[in-house]
């Protein structure tokens, strides 16, 4: 696992070329998380991790809207974007989402999209993120979680390593995410065919956190590649078993 330190290091690189790269690729899971999020007029909402600010369009501007990214590089992008549109419903501020400088009940809905990955504590972050959403407030998170496709998942636990060093991790389970934030989403949608890339709707109780994340165990390449081997000689027997029959 990567520090906070490293994290804004990497998002400060990928500054210049990250909405070139991830805007579009990213989009259909924005649209539909920011659909979820449903502001009404005169709402405050905050996205924590906002970075360029890709998700500010498609809000209304009839709604306050707030967001916070660890990474100056990130944040000049977004505050490039909000000048280009004259937005002033926009204001940003560069934050560390695991201490949030904003009192409690300081916004109607909070949005992690693309975020929940990038940080090393997050039930800290959905923490803060319950703390300064009102109660009864929304909570919206679009993410990757580990598919549900056992050959995907080997993937996704050996390149875990990697995946950190580039910026995020690929071996969030969502079951894992929900126990250790208490969370319980009203909705759970899926944005790609795969299962790769989910929404969750959830109503701000207030709640507790959970226990600290049960980190799922490492798997290396070697032992990934004989399971696969085992899977793919028992899928090869049955089928033999079948023609012979
Ligand atoms: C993958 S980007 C997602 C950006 C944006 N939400 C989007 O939809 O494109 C993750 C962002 O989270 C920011 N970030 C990572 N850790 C953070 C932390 N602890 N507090 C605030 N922002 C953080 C990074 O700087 C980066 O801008």
């Amino acid at each position: 696992m990567v520090g906070t330190a490293y994290i804004e290091s990497v998002y400060n690189f990928y500054a210049g070329v990250y909405d070139f790269v991830f805007e579009r690729f990213f989009a259909e899971g924005r649209r539909r998380a920011v659909a979820a999020v449903a502001s009404r007029p005169g709402e405050r909402i905050l996205e924590v991790g906002v970075g360029t600010g890709a998700c500010i369009p498609l809000f209304p501007e009839n709604v306050h809207f707030t967001g916070i990214d660890l990474s100056q590089g990130m944040l000049d992008e977004a505050h490039g974007r909000v000048q280009k549109s004259n937005w002033n419903h926009v204001r940003l501020k560069k934050m560390d989402a695991t201490r949030l400088d904003f009192p409690d009940d300081s916004f109607d809905a909070v949005l992690a999209a693309y975020f929940i990955t990038t940080v090393p504590d997050p039930r800290a972050v959905v923490q803060e993120m319950k703390r300064v959403c009102r109660r009864g407030g929304r909570l919206v998170f679009v993410n990757h979680f580990m598919a549900p496709n056992v050959f995907i998942n080997d993937v996704e636990l050996a390149l875990a390593p990697l995946f950190w060093r580039i910026g995020w991790r690929s071996d969030l389970k969502m079951d894992n995410f929900l126990k250790m934030t208490n969370l319980s989403p009203e909705k759970v949608g899926f944005v790609d065919r795969l299962g790769l890339w989910r929404t969750l709707y959830c109503v701000n109780h207030k709640n507790a956190a959970g226990p600290e994340e049960e980190r799922p165990q490492r798997t290396f390449i070697p032992q990934a590649l004989r399971r696969w081997g085992k899977r793919l000689a028992t899928v090869r027997m049955r089928k033999t078993e079948r023609v012979r029959d």
